[in-house]
């Protein structure tokens, strides 16, 4: 049988692997020289920051290899919670590794803020570095505050932030290999070309990240401009199946709600509605609907008053015609209970 994939969830696969792999490059390339030698011998092998943070206080240098840790721990783990497929089938998995990362970030954004005035980048590392760290931790509260309240939107919408920022962990080795060249061909001499381009990364590094998730949540807040919310929904409309669809191995920003059918005839939402007079903008019927029974068709209050629930009649004793209707039902009247009735 052929598959349909749509395109949105083509592109939403392919983005979760371009963010899922970027991130676990960088989780294990940037923090492992770090973890695995001694700072002075990284230092002598000018690996990474590693010469500035060698003459640092031991607590300093004892909270970059912290930080480095926690961070590669937050960033490893952040694009897994993005996966629609593992969340409906492992939830109890979602719920430790989203534990593990928040913890990874609370403690990889405090040691972040003890870095931070040590940076690399001066006054400039020390604000954009600084504000990221409160940031990183504050949206990490946030998304936890949320799902404990059980308040799932809120949730998600925390948690795609908390990633645009945990992504800086990728963005600001793109944005130095891209800025780098850059500055050569401005002419910057080849010795300073490292340290010039660190000064546009404590900012840098964040600050689109962010703006694109703002964008993006914004964009998901707005209803599509071609299927505004239905006047009319009596329910299941359209019992053709849906055509057979891949979900997508992964998501990173949860599946949108399934869309109603297309068959629907999509009317805007009615601000009031009038009683007669809005009897010219009462829906079309629907093409693949039984049309709809006059009673349907009406303003409730327009409805014709409900007729009385018919009675039965009152059974007539047999036994006495001209006797008082007896009061207990016939089905009562049937039963040999008393004998007199039922006998006859
Ligand atoms: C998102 C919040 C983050 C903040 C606030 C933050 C903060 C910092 C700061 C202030 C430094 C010192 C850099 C300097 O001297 O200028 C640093 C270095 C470092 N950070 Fe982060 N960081 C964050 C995310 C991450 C992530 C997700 C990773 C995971 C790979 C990471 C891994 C490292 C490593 C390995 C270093 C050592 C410097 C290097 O060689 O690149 N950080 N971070």
């Amino acid at each position: 049988m052929t598959t349909t994939v749509p395109p949105a969830t083509r592109a939403r696969t392919a983005g979760w692997w371009w963010f899922a792999l970027t991130a676990a490059a960088i989780a294990v390339y940037a923090p492992l020289p770090y973890l695995t030698a001694p700072l002075a011998e990284l230092a002598r092998d000018d690996v990474g920051l590693a010469a500035h943070y060698a003459a640092q206080p031991g607590w300093v240098r004892a909270a970059l290899l912290v930080h480095a840790a926690c961070g590669g721990i937050a960033l490893l783990l952040s694009p897994l919670q993005f996966a629609a497929r593992l969340r409906a089938r492992a939830p109890g998995m979602h719920r430790a590794a989203g534990r593990v990362t928040l913890i990874a970030i609370a403690i990889g954004g405090a040691s972040g803020l003890l870095l931070a005035p040590f940076s690399f980048a001066g006054p400039v590392g020390t604000a954009g570095f600084g504000s990221l760290a409160l940031l990183w931790t504050l949206c990490a509260a946030l998304a936890f505050r949320a799902i404990r309240r059980g308040d799932i939107n809120s949730h998600r919408r925390w948690a795609i932030r908390l990633f645009a920022l945990t992504y800086a962990g990728v963005t600001l080795r793109l944005w130095v290999m891209l800025l780098m060249p850059i500055l050569a061909a401005t002419g910057v001499p080849e010795e300073d070309l490292f340290e010039r381009a660190y000064l546009f990364v404590p900012f840098l590094s964040w600050l689109p990240n962010v703006a694109l998730a703002e964008l993006l949540l914004h964009r998901r807040r707005q209803p599509h401009p071609q299927t505004p919310e239905p006047h009319y929904n009596p329910g299941p409309l359209n019992p053709t199946p849906a055509p057979t669809t891949r979900t997508s191995a992964s998501d990173l920003s949860r599946a949108p709600p399934p869309r109603r059918p297309r068959t629907l005839q999509h009317q805007p939402t009615p601000t009031r509605c009038t009683r007669a007079s809005n009897s010219s903008r009462a829906l079309p019927p629907h093409p693949t609907l039984p049309s709809p029974t006059p009673e349907h068709r009406q303003h409730p209050q327009q409805r014709a008053p409900r007729r009385a629930p018919r009675r039965r009649p009152t059974p007539v004793r047999r036994d006495r015609p001209d006797a008082a209707p007896d009061k207990r039902t016939t089905a009562q009247a049937r039963t040999p209970t008393t004998g007199v009735t039922a006998r006859n």
